[in-house]
């Protein structure tokens, strides 16, 4: 579908857009941003949703896991991803222990990221345990984004990125969870490396929209981390990554043919030059 100046698609998104694209099966599409340039080349492409992931702990600060992620850092990147987007929803993730230890404090970080940030959501990890958190933040009108199935702040908890609900119990519990985060006023749910047959069946029973990764074909929507899907991570490969460029490959010759001209006396050129 084209993008046109004066079209439909052309207007900001809304959560409430989110859900019309559930009810009339037009497929969300969306990825992670962690900065001004990539966010607007990405808005300006037509991706409907662009998450700030904490996953900027792993691919943009190097760490292990999305730990050590600050609020302070999801605020500061947030606010490039902003500025880049005139039409894509920005959602924000909250970040380990922001949320976790009491749902008044959860809502002060909320509405802290959105007031700073000017973005026009944010994301939490979790089922039943934090839906009185969820709550309470969207009856302040700010609206949250839920995530189930593999929840990377809890690596410690299960020691493994293994899929998630491959079993009765815990598909089960995944299934309950995604009702209760609906009933606590979640606009949508990322649904992370889980059977398709689940994410389907979650998928189904839900008015609000799923957005899945590594969760099969049948979700509302879907979203990668850009990095894997442009490439730029190279060692990291697990089956639900399509990768659409080898920006690795295209950014070593780049950078090689710039070291090579200028050894060679070959930059800058005349025209180069002043
Ligand atoms: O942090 C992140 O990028 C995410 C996506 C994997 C959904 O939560």
């Amino acid at each position: 579908m084209s993008i046109s100046k004066s079209g439909e698609n052309q207007r900001a998104v809304t959560t409430l857009r989110l859900t019309q694209m559930k009810k009339s099966k037009e497929k969300i599409s969306s990825l992670t941003a962690y900065d001004f340039l990539t966010a607007k080349i990405f808005d300006e492409a037509g991706v409907d949703l662009i998450l700030v992931g904490d996953s900027l702990g792993n691919v943009f600060q190097g760490n292990e896991t999305t730990l050590p992620v600050t609020i302070e850092e999801m605020i500061y990147h947030t606010k490039a991803v902003v500025k880049g987007c005139t039409r894509a929803l920005v959602v924000a993730d909250m970040p380990f222990m922001s949320y976790q230890v009491a749902s008044n404090e959860a809502l002060r970080n909320a509405g802290r990221i959105m007031k700073e940030s000017n973005c026009n959501a944010v994301k939490l990890e979790g089922g039943a345990r934090v839906c009185k958190t969820v709550n309470k933040i969207t009856k302040a009108g700010i609206p949250v984004m839920g995530h189930l199935g593999l929840t990377p702040q809890s690596i410690n908890k299960f020691g493994s990125y293994r899929a998630r609900g491959t079993n009765e119990e815990e598909a089960e519990k995944i299934f309950n969870d995604a009702i209760l985060l609906q009933e606590a006023g979640a606009f949508a749910i990322v649904l992370e490396k889980i059977p398709a047959e689940l994410a389907k069946k979650i998928t189904e029973a839900l008015e609000i929209p799923t957005i899945g990764i590594g969760a099969g074909q049948y979700c509302d929507g879907q979203i990668l981390v850009y990095t894997d899907m442009l490439g730029l991570t190279v060692d990291f490969n697990p089956r639900f990554v399509r990768r659409y460029a080898e920006l690795s490959e295209t950014i070593t010759s780049s950078v090689s043919n710039y070291i090579k001209d200028i050894k060679d006396l070959n930059f800058p050129n005349e025209n180069e030059s002043y």
